[in-house]
């Protein structure tokens, strides 16, 4: 099947704007399907490497009818423009994380980004694959999108050109944070200044002095090249980051009913995937990280860890009056539970 190559991102989003441009109406079942999956982040992590297996079952399972084109480092779009991208037809798949759903107007997502909320990802996947995972993809129904799943990355790291254990290293720093209002809260909590910007401007931020730190995941660290310019790499594992598998109910309603199940059982395989191999994909991190010269590692004790903890108390205040006790608590349930 013949693909048309990706307009710049302005170009196609003011073209897709147009009726004449709209997606093709619904496909019989032996129609070709093209998937345009775009993501922000390098092939090379669980993001990147489950966009490249999910491409690779689906065109093998349709023995090549449908074809999945991804574009990974904001080559297409970015932060910024990725979900309306999805909304105008210019895409067929996003994942963003978890974070950036609140500024499309569904603030429990947020949930995700309390710090400290969650110690491993047993406990993430207790809530992202039991009722209130399912009840937040529904949310996004409301925004005319259909979430697909539920993918980890893992736990954040602080980094700067100090080491970062206690509130007082923070003081005056300005750090990079995705744009929720829990990762701001989180960094002010701390003492630091909150920058929002997109993940693909966070390198030229820092390498410009426009920010001085930032909060990653190890995948995202080594792969946007930030060890060059963070000397100090604290490992305080304080927050999760996770994404959402979204499509767009324009795209999904029209796709024929076998084509939807042949795309979704693809993805649950490599999503499982994914997951299954997520402990060995962090520690081949860490060991890469711990060879790299220029990079130092810190650890945090617990006293220092419950000191960080208590100074974001206020960010759970907030999020009770804003999104609501009910959730949070129905979280620490669903943490709870006995695999
Ligand atoms: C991602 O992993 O998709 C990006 C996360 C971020 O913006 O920090």
């Amino acid at each position: 099947m013949r693909s048309p190559p990706p307009l710049p991102r302005r170009h196609a989003l003011a073209l897709l704007a147009l009726p004449w441009c709209a997606a093709p109406r619904a496909q019989a079942p032996a129609s070709p399907v093209l998937v345009r999956f775009s993501h922000v982040v390098a092939p090379d992590t669980p993001k990147g490497r489950m966009a490249l297996r999910f491409k690779a079952l689906a065109e093998a399972r349709s023995r090549g009818r449908v074809l999945v084109q991804i574009y990974p480092d904001s080559q297409l779009y970015g932060d910024d423009d990725e979900m309306e991208a999805l909304q105008l037809g210019a895409v067929e798949l996003l994942a963003p994380s978890l974070s950036k759903f609140g500024n499309v107007g569904v603030p429990a997502f947020e949930v995700f980004d309390l710090p400290f909320l969650f110690d491993d990802l047993a406990q993430v996947r207790r809530v992202t694959q039991g009722p209130i995972g399912q009840e937040l993809l529904l949310r996004l129904d409301r925004q005319q999108m259909v979430g697909l799943g539920y993918l980890d990355n893992g736990f954040k790291h602080m980094s700067a050109g100090r080491p970062l254990r206690t509130p007082a290293d923070f003081r005056g720093l300005r750090l990079r944070v995705q744009a929720s209002r829990v990762l701001s809260g989180q960094m002010r909590a701390l003492g630091a200044q909150p920058v929002v910007l997109p993940f693909g401007e966070t390198q030229r931020a820092l390498a410009a002095g426009v920010v001085q730190g930032a909060e990653n995941p190890l995948s995202n660290f080594l792969t946007q090249g930030l060890a060059p310019l963070q000397r100090d790499l604290t490992l305080t594992r304080h927050g999760y980051l996770g994404y959402a598998v979204v499509t767009s109910q324009r795209f999904w309603r029209r796709l024929a009913a076998p084509d939807r199940e042949l795309l979704a059982g693809a993805l649950a395989d490599a999503i499982d995937e994914s997951h299954r191999q997520a402990e060995d994909t962090e520690r081949q991190a860490l060991e890469t990280l711990r060879q790299l010269p220029g990079v130092r590692l810190h650890s945090v004790d617990a006293p220092q860890r419950a000191a960080l903890r208590a100074a974001v108390q206020p960010v759970y205040d907030d999020f009770e009056r804003r999104v609501g006790a009910d959730l949070l608590r129905a979280v620490e349930r669903a943490k709870a539970q006995t695999p």
